[in-house]
């Protein structure tokens, strides 16, 4: 009986898919410009891709969209180059054309789809590549397949113009609290790809773990890429595993990770950690550091330590000498060279670094942090690139040519703006993926704060306190992915989305047409999508949120907070389960000790999310 129910079930999703309507246009991020038009187009396997260019540009976007349909239809286009001033350029039935226009900007495209052909115009790589994108977000979810599946593959005729609001928009992978292998930064990159981020931020170095190959010091990862063990709980449980951990990328896997990346429009950014965050290649080389300890070992758990490196010619000859490895693997403009949370203890202690500071007439050991910083810029500036660095690269006075990482919060950014320095938002109390989005009482381990998807969706990273000219200065937006508490590929996943969502989505978007109600609309859609490509993202949106406030020692209170739009929350004080027919919230309300409030979101009547519980305590 079960079998035939299965088989069923399988039938009637086929012919959703064969004869469903075609969707209605919801994408993330929102493109600037929809006009909707009569009609549909529908690809099938007779369906030509011609190219109207001189040159490669089209290339990335057009094996993208072949290699989609490839999988998921069973079909690939047929594919011809045509002279990009060919006049029948927009001309021909059951076409995709591929065009260059000059007059739109890097990034920008234009789509234009109509029942005979779908033409996309683009200057560059890039726009071509965000059109396909959003092409995909048109087609029935099952183009995200990776098996051959039976659909109607129609799109809704529309005239799509698009560019994005920010240059950079950023995705940051810890691979350092935890590592994560070549496959799975694939999979990062293309979900990433899908949402039209164009920076992947790879964390490479930390006290825990180098998982970097640098060829000229083996010893980085031979010994700094493995700790002995690491701390179960948070940093503070004192309670270690016993167990060695560890990992690395040679320098074949990156080249491989950047190019990878950089068919799909994407940068890859090297983050190398300084003067701080430095204790797995202090471990390698003790020399590096100020000296003052016993020994020197990688980190066993999180946070911030003492152990730095040393503002001497040998630190300096080293990261010089790792630096340059990093920028023949990197095309990338810009370096990050960290910056952030060098604690001065150790430098505050060492004669060597108290001679620097009268020997270069500096006030304080911030001073000697803005040298070192300072110091590395000339040299990373000698090659012809850019340093970024988290906020604390403004201790001590900004390096000229610097781009600040605002994270501690908006006022580094701000500062940065202030002196006519490119900054990039990433402030951690908006896009720290790593924080909570859900009840930490129901959640698994997560660092502090509490973030939910609406928190990072409403954010505005330009700060309303810079003038117009300075406003120019903020070049783009970061999602940190921190993964202290993210032992795998799924639990990444599942922090990152839908959160990354919201910053994708304030990264490109139009801010005039922010609208919750309405990205909460398009983002069910898209968890279809999500779904499709086995995304392991959380759901937390559909939950509510009980608050219990102390009032006096016979009364609390309790508050339910949901983000979800439109729907009604039922509670019960009795331990049972809430229905539709349970005590509706309508504000904050007083329970005494033997009450327990169990809420839950409904929908239209149906259920949503999972049932929330708080007592007394
Ligand atoms: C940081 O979170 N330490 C940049
Ligand atoms: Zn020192």
């Amino acid at each position: 009986m079960k079998k035939i129910l299965w088989c069923i079930v399988a039938v009637a999703l086929l012919l959703g898919c064969r004869e469903g309507k075609v969707r209605e246009i919801s994408i993330i991020p929102q493109p600037q410009k929809i006009t909707e038009t009569e009609g549909t187009f529908t690809f099938n396997s007779k369906t030509t891709i011609t190219e109207y260019s001189d040159d490669s540009t089209f290339l990335n976007a057009v094996s993208y969209l072949q290699e989609r349909f490839g999988k998921a239809a069973g079909f690939k286009f047929g594919c011809e180059q045509t002279s990009a001033d060919d006049p029948t350029a927009t001309s021909g039935e059951n076409r995709i054309i591929f065009r260059k226009d000059n007059s739109l900007k890097q990034e920008e495209y234009k789509l234009d789809i109509t029942p005979e052909r779908i033409v996309v115009a683009s200057s560059a790589a890039n726009g071509a590549f965000y059109a396909v994108q959003t092409l995909l977000q048109m087609l029935p979810n099952e183009i995200y397949s990776n098996e051959k599946r039976n659909c109607k593959w129609s799109v809704p005729c529309a005239t799509i113009e698009d560019s994005p609001r920010f240059s950079y928009r950023g995705m940051h992978l810890d691979v350092c609290s935890h590592f994560f292998d070549t496959t799975f930064i694939k999979r990062y990159i293309d979900l990433m790809a899908m949402h039209k981020f164009n920076v992947f931020h790879w964390h490479l170095t930390e006290d825990q773990g180098w998982r970097i190959e640098i060829k000229k010091y083996p010893e980085l990862t031979e010994k700094g890429s493995v700790r002995k063990e690491t701390v179960i709980g948070t940093l503070y449980s004192g309670i270690y595993d016993g167990t060695p951990y560890g990992g690395f990328y040679t320098q074949q896997e990156i080249k491989e990770i950047v190019e990878y990346a950089a068919k799909r429009c994407i940068t890859v950014l090297p983050e190398i950690e300084m003067p701080g965050h430095a204790r797995a290649a202090i471990a390698c080389f003790p020399h590096l550091s100020c000296g003052l300890e016993e020994s020197y070992e990688l980190a066993t758990r999180w946070g911030v330590f003492r152990q730095v490196y040393c503002p001497k010619d040998e630190t300096f000859a080293f990261l010089e000498d790792v630096l340059t490895e990093v920028m023949e693997l990197f095309p990338s403009q810009l370096i990050h060279i960290g910056g952030d949370e060098c604690p001065k203890s150790s430098w505050k202690k060492c004669p060597h670094c108290q001679m620097m500071i009268r020997k270069h007439g500096l006030k304080d050991e911030f001073e000697l942090q803005s040298y070192f910083i300072q110091r590395m810029e000339k040299f990373i500036n000698s090659k012809g690139r850019s340093i970024i660095g988290w906020d604390e690269i403004l201790q001590g006075g900004l390096a000229p040519n610097a781009t600040v990482m605002s994270w501690l919060g908006e006022e580094g950014g701000i500062k940065a703006a202030q002196q006519s320095h490119y900054a990039v938002m990433a402030p951690h109390t908006k896009y720290y993926m790593d924080y909570y989005q859900g009840d930490p009482d129901t959640e698994k381990l997560c660092m502090g704060h509490f973030v939910p998807l609406k928190e990072v969706y409403d954010y505005n990273p330009v700060p309303e306190v810079l003038k117009p000219e300075e406003r120019q200065y903020i070049k783009g937006v970061e999602a940190c992915v921190w993964t202290e508490y993210m032992e795998n590929p799924q639990r990444v996943e599942y922090m990152a989305y839908p959160r990354a969502l919201a910053v994708a989505e304030s990264g490109w978007s139009n801010p005039s047409g922010k609208n919750w109600e309405n990205f909460v609309e398009r983002l069910q859609d898209h968890f279809g999508r999500l779904d499709a490509r086995g995304v392991n993202y959380s759901k937390n949106l559909y939950n509510v949120f009980i608050t219990i406030t102390k009032d006096d020692i016979y009364s609390k209170v309790a508050t339910i907070r949901t983000d979800m739009p439109g729907v009604d929350i039922y509670y019960t004080l009795d331990g049972s389960e809430p229905t539709n027919a349970s005590n509706l919230y309508t504000k904050p309300f007083v329970i005494n000790k033997s009450e327990v409030v169990k809420a839950r979101a409904f929908l239209n009547g149906k259920p949503i999310g999972v049932t929330a519980t708080k007592g007394w305590n």
